[in-house]
């Protein structure tokens, strides 16, 4: 494995995600989303910081995901909590696609 390898695993392959899509996976022992806009892919953990709620059973509009529970927006693209009731964002990944396998990372 050469240095630019290093800390990528991966997470899920593109083709088990359509356009619009959501992915639950594992990041090491972090549970994380992988959501899929376009020919990309953007990871954030899985985890709502509101409260209890798995933002992969959340909604996926443009680059905005919806959680599930109280509505609270995030941009897959940075984490960003993009309005109330969240006031906390989440913790986004970095990641690339390598011949259909999606490889993430802790940035
Ligand atoms: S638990 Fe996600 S917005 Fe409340």
């Amino acid at each position: 494995m050469s240095a630019d390898d290093a800390g990528w695993e991966i997470v899920g392959m593109l083709d088990e995600i359509e356009d619009g899509g959501l992915l639950q996976s594992m990041l090491g022992d972090e549970e994380i989303v992988l959501c899929r806009v376009g020919a990309e892919v953007f990871a954030l953990n899985n985890w709502c910081t509101h409260a209890d709620a798995r933002l992969s059973e959340g909604c996926l509009s443009g680059h905005e995901l919806e959680c599930p529970l109280h509505e609270g927006r995030f941009d897959v693209r940075n984490g960003k909590a993009l309005c109330e009731p969240l006031d906390e964002d989440v913790r986004a990944y970095a990641v690339r696609i390598v011949d259909g396998e999606i490889h993430s990372k802790v940035k």
